[in-house]
């Protein structure tokens, strides 16, 4: 593979922090992907990768920390666009407890960096039981990419801040447009199509009207965010996927301790937790679920909880603090992570933080 990469993508231009320029690179990190991944409409896909994951019986996505969060989205658009089932393992426990897989497992590997020691255990693993592997990366050379019998780049150019951002939305990216390819090949007909191609031209520019919003999201920071020291994020499906890469951002970047939680969990303990001002965020992005959730946010606001509503605007209701144009609700993640990544952001820098080099971290993890 070659990737073009010019000074740009190097430089943080105007930015102070890579992390700020990266959030800001999404609407064309998605549009970039849009244009490598399709011809005349159609995703373009190696036939020698969908012919080997036609085979498959189950498809197991291994990642770690964002991208296993990127990978919870994933699984839903393999099983739902390709009908295939799928499964999302976090790479350090897999390794160590393989279980019992399926006949024809294929292994997705799903790793900005190519490089995460955790990852790549397991595909040493599954290699030596001889099982078919993809990784999916933003880096063409990584040790990954490189080791796995196929791979595909996420086009998101370098991501320098160790807080991944444009990686976790280009991850879900590549993932629906894999998805759409494999159940075409296996002519499978969706219950509920996704045009995943228009969806990303949807999702840029759903994207960029929360961006534009950011002197609103900075404010609501200022009052939720930095006057405490912890906060809670709440959702059901995509809404929890999201509530854990939402408390992940805020955790790695402003040391704000943050967890997300299945709403519904709420009631079997953690609502002992909820004060009052305590800061909740919760997450309305499907309707199957959204009068649940609904439920859950009266229960924490009855006890006292400072709660911030983020909602489609399918779903949205006078009193919600922000509100997403509307995607397909599979892909919802790919613009509701958005006000997660600016608080997180707007934090951190509040704090005196250093945004792009958070205390303990690194960018590739190559230990295990
Ligand atoms: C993300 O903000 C983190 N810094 C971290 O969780 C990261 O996603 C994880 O270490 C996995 O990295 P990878 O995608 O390069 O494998």
């Amino acid at each position: 593979y070659t990737v073009a990469m010019d000074a740009t993508d190097i430089s943080k231009g105007t930015y102070d922090s890579y992390m700020s320029k990266e959030i800001d690179e999404q609407p064309a990190v998605l549009r970039r992907i849009a244009k490598e991944y399709y011809r005349d409409q159609q995703p373009v896909i190696s036939p020698d990768l969908i012919a080997e994951m036609k085979q498959a019986d189950r498809i197991y996505i291994v990642a770690a920390g964002t991208s296993y969060h990127a990978g919870l989205v994933g699984q839903e658009l393999f099983e739902e666009l390709a009908n295939v089932p799928a499964e999302v393992k976090l790479a350090s426990e897999f390794g160590h407890h393989l279980g019992k897989l399926s006949q024809r497992p294929f292994f997705i590997f799903l790793t900005q960096s190519g490089e995460t020691a955790d990852s790549r255990q397991v595909l040493v693993q599954t290699k030596a039981l001889k099982y078919p592997s993809l990784t999916v990366t933003n880096v063409a050379n990584s040790t990954l990419a490189r080791e796995s019998d196929y791979a595909l780049l996420l086009h998101a150019g370098p991501e320098i801040a160790v807080a991944s951002t444009k990686a976790y939305t280009a991850q879900i990216a590549v993932q629906a447009i894999l998805a759409q390819a494999l159940g075409q090949a296996l002519n499978y007909q969706p219950k509920h199509p996704i045009d995943v191609l228009n969806q990303l031209g949807l999702a840029a520019n759903a994207i960029q009207t929360v961006i534009d919003q950011k002197d609103k999201l900075e404010k609501l920071t200022e009052d939720y965010f930095d006057k405490h020291d912890r906060a809670f994020f709440i959702g059901r499906g995509n809404g929890y996927m999201v509530a854990l890469e939402a408390a992940l951002k805020l955790k790695e970047v402003s040391y704000i301790h943050a967890e997300g939680f299945a709403a519904g969990e709420l009631k079997h303990g953690t609502i002992a937790l909820i004060e009052n001002q305590t800061p909740v965020v919760a997450f309305i992005l499907e309707e199957a679920t959204a009068a649940h959730t609904r439920g859950n946010v009266k229960e924490v606001v009855s006890r006292g909880a400072h709660t911030l509503t983020i909602a489609k605007k399918s779903l949205a209701q006078s009193d919600d603090t922000i509100v997403l144009d509307d995607l397909n609700e599979l892909l919802m993640p790919l613009v509701a992570i958005i006000p997660g990544q600016l608080f997180a952001y707007f934090a951190a820098k509040h704090r005196g933080n250093d945004v792009d080099q958070p205390r303990n971290l690194a960018k590739s993890v190559t230990v295990e």
